[in-house]
């Protein structure tokens, strides 16, 4: 795992239903920039999808965002590209260099389903996102860790108006 900086914040928001996840991670993507990498950590149906399609609705991505499991990764055209990884299969970060992708990094947004598992391969990480279940079916505990320090006063204003429209129906 990425060692925990003096610099990291951590966040936590509650999501009661997959639209919520949809919307954090739409309004999490407003702060996303061309070469930032995000990672998404959570078991099977914690969430991690949800939340990319929601990053996909803000960079403008038309297509429909799936997980990419048995490709590992795909390429969305969008405002800003969208790298979308599944590292489950994966053991280094390597592997994923190897699969030529015709994406530049720097240039593209890049979301990393089972982000712990290559978290020791990337030195330089935007934000690592984990997905709890939670009390109910439908509910999520979602930890929000910006390891940007120039992000965090904008990461906690974007949670703070999303837990208006999120916590109050
Ligand atoms: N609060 C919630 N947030 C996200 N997904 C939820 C939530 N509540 C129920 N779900 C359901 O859980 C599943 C999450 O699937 P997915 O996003 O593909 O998980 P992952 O990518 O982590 O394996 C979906 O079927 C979704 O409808
Ligand atoms: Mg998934």
């Amino acid at each position: 795992m990425t060692d925990i900086k003096m610099t990291d914040l951590k966040f936590n928001i509650k999501s009661y239903s997959f639209e919520d996840t949809r919307k954090i991670g739409k309004s999490l993507a407003l702060l996303m920039r061309r070469g930032d990498i995000v990672l998404l950590c959570g078991d099977l149906g914690a969430g991690k999808t949800q939340f990319v399609k929601g990053v996909a609705e803000t960079l403008k991505v038309n297509d429909n965002v799936v997980s990419p499991t048995f490709i590992i990764a795909v390429v969305y055209k969008g405002e800003i590209n969208l790298i979308h990884i599944d590292a489950y299969r994966l053991e280094s970060f390597y592997e994923v260099m190897d699969l030529g992708l015709d994406e530049d990094f720097s240039h593209a947004v890049t979301v990393i389903e089972w982000g712990n598992r290559v978290a020791d391969f990337l030195q330089d990480v935007f934000m690592t996102i984990t997905f709890e279940l939670g009390d109910d079916d439908n509910t999520r505990d979602i930890e929000v860790t910006c390891h940007d320090k120039n992000r965090n006063q904008a990461v906690l204003k974007v949670l703070e108006e999303l837990t208006l429209t999120i916590n109050v129906k």
